[in-house]
């Protein structure tokens, strides 16, 4: 097939891009290099033998997306593209519903347009708000209680998929909600390397240990939770990329909503431990206040994924804590 892959210089796009051109698919990656970098496509070309097609085009740029429609036949697109920084989405609000919405709406006309009818989204856990539950399945509410911005125009664009299924019978939008993706590709090629300050966990521990920052700061120590420290779903970047082979693989007319997490719960502590034990080495940290808006323990129900996709996650804490040090010092 011939996938158009918005985001995909990315650290989640490029990771799928790998999985994509090793199964065989044609991929044209449209990113605006607001949070990656172009040599990542060198990268892509040493791990998989193929440097893929790309645009430096931003999806508020309707003209260019135009062209880029016009000039290649997709059968289907992954859509990677957006800002996801909460922290950043809070203080500019407009930038993130005008970046993520309007440009998700442009590549929709697009794909109308040139009569593309399938969809694979890249949403978030963020959907589910605070859900009075700590494991989550698909047919939970959403909406309810998400506290910014940034998930507010997942959930948006979620409900806007929806509605195009509703007006066209032929299309298909397949949401992917991503727990907390971690890890590194095994050829220490690929990983997260965020521009600017990181807000999440891992990217954050991989600066303390490059001894680009003192320490980490722990966010609460005092949480219901059998260590005090908050639990996440954290899903190597890499069955990620793969279960979105497997959503590709069963796409069919209507919306499908798939949550893509291993079900299992982490602490922060014990992610510290697991790192400690990959690299040898201490990691600093100290206990620092809650951050607000932390829920105490979220983890997925990957069921339905597995039943119907046939796809769940297989690395562990340890694979990923080994493959985003092969990284680390590959690349910093
Ligand atoms: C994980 C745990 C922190 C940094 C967020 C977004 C979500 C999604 C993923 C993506 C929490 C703790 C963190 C630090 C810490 N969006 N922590 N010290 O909060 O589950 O989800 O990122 O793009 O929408 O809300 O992930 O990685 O920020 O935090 O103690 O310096 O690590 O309190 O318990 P989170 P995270």
């Amino acid at each position: 097939m011939k996938i158009l892959v918005t985001g995909g210089t990315g650290y989640i796009g490029s990771h799928t891009t790998v999985q994509l051109i090793e199964a065989g698919h044609e991929v044209v990656i449209i990113d605006n290099l607001a949070n990656s970098k172009e040599s990542v496509l060198d990268k892509l070309k040493e791990i998989t033998g193929t440097r893929p097609k790309f645009y430096k085009l931003d999806l508020l740029d309707a003209d260019g997306l135009e062209r880029v429609f016009s000039e290649n036949a997709f059968d289907t697109v992954m859509h990677f593209a957006g800002l996801k920084a909460v922290g950043e989405s809070v203080e500019q609000p407009i930038r993130y519903y005008h970046t993520n919405i309007t440009g998700t709406l442009n590549l929709l006309a697009a794909m109308q347009k040139h009569n593309v009818k399938n969809i694979i989204f890249s949403s978030s856990a963020t959907v589910y708000g605070e859900p009075g539950t700590d494991n989550l399945s698909e047919n939970l509410p959403t909406g309810q209680g998400i506290t910014n911005p940034y998930g507010r125009t997942k959930y948006m664009i979620e409900e806007i998929l929806k509605d195009v299924c509703v007006a066209d019978k032929d299309f298909s939008a397949t949401i992917l909600r991503y727990f907390n993706p971690v890890g590194a590709h095994k050829s220490g090629k690929l990983g997260e390397d965020p521009n600017g300050r990181p807000n999440n966990l891992m990217p954050i521990i991989m600066k303390v240990a490059s001894g680009e920052y003192p320490e980490l700061s722990v966010y609460g120590n005092d949480y219901p939770t059998p260590n005090g420290t908050c639990i996440r779903d954290y899903i190597h970047v890499v069955d990620l990329a793969k279960g979105h082979l497997a959503a590709l693989s069963k796409m069919h007319p209507g919306v499908e909503i798939y949550n893509l997490g291993t079900g299992k719960g982490t602490s922060v502590l014990e992610m510290i431990t697991a790192f400690e034990n990959a690299s040898g080495e201490k990691l600093p940290y100290a206990i620092a206040e809650r951050r607000a808006g932390d829920l105490p323990c979220l983890y997925c129900n990957p069921k339905k994924a597995e039943t119907e996709l046939g796809w769940k996650a297989e690395l562990s804490i340890s694979d990923v804590m080994e493959d985003t040090l092969r990284f680390l010092r590959a690349n910093f």
